[in-house]
């Protein structure tokens, strides 16, 4: 990927895939690539990644809102990504830094979406509003197993969080929604293999993100 650096316009660079799915390992691999090419970027998560978004954040996590419904929790991630599209994300990109956002619009499509069962066609219309229509230029979808998922956040030993705690059905869901979005814009979506050991799972990664750059240029 290096002479391609020096060629290449600040990009905005999602990362999707069921819980476990290892898309931190690809944020923080992505990350060091830009660093040691001393490219400015800047990384964000979802919910979350402002004083506001945090807050929301923590709501929506948490396991005690059992009772949460589905049209306020599409809001309240929709609420998050609205003032990190604003306040963050958008100055970065004027300012040509790279943005790695951990999970975008595509979260609310599969989770919400496919997950919960909810039309796709309000849930566009309120990500357009809330973000004013900006799309990334790539999405790096990590597909895996539901078994694999489920025994790396294991190995994390955590309880789990409100959306972890839901059925494997739901996450089944979730994750053929994320596949059928990726086969609808496959202009956007580079879906890496995310079954094998972590290590493996960069190397795929490394190989499709540079042939989708290439492309790009
Ligand atoms: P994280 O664990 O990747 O930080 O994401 C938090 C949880 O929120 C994860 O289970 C996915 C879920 N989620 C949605 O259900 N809809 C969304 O729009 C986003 C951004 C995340």
């Amino acid at each position: 990927m290096n002479e391609l650096s020096q060629q290449l316009s600040a990009k905005f660079v999602s990362f999707e895939g069921i819980d476990g799915c290892g898309k931190s390992t690809l944020v923080s691999e992505l990350a060091g690539w830009l660093r040691e090419k001393t490219i400015p970027f800047i990384k964000t998560r979802e919910p979350g990644g402002t004083r506001l978004g945090e807050k929301v954040r923590e709501v929506l996590l948490d396991p005690s809102f059992e009772t949460m419904n589905d049209q306020a929790e599409v809001l309240l991630y929709s609420a998050s990504r609205a003032q990190l599209v604003h306040e963050v994300v958008q100055p970065a990109l004027r300012q040509g830094m790279w943005v790695l956002a951990d999970r975008y619009i595509d979260a609310t499509l599969a989770y919400q979406g496919y997950g919960r069962g909810l039309d796709l066609a309000p849930l566009r219309r309120i990500q357009d509003w809330a973000t004013g229509g900006l799309c990334p230029d790539f999405t790096i979808l990590l597909d895996c197993e539901i078994e694999v998922a489920s025994s790396r956040m294991q190995a994390r030993a955590a309880t789990g969080d409100r959306i972890e705690q839901e059925s494997g059905s739901f996450h089944e869901r979730v994750r053929g929604g994320y596949l059928e979005l990726a086969r609808a814009a496959p202009e956007r979506f580079i879906v890496v293999n995310a079954n094998g050991p972590l290590q493996e799972v960069v190397t795929n990664f490394r190989v499709a993100f540079a042939e989708a750059l290439t492309g790009h240029c």
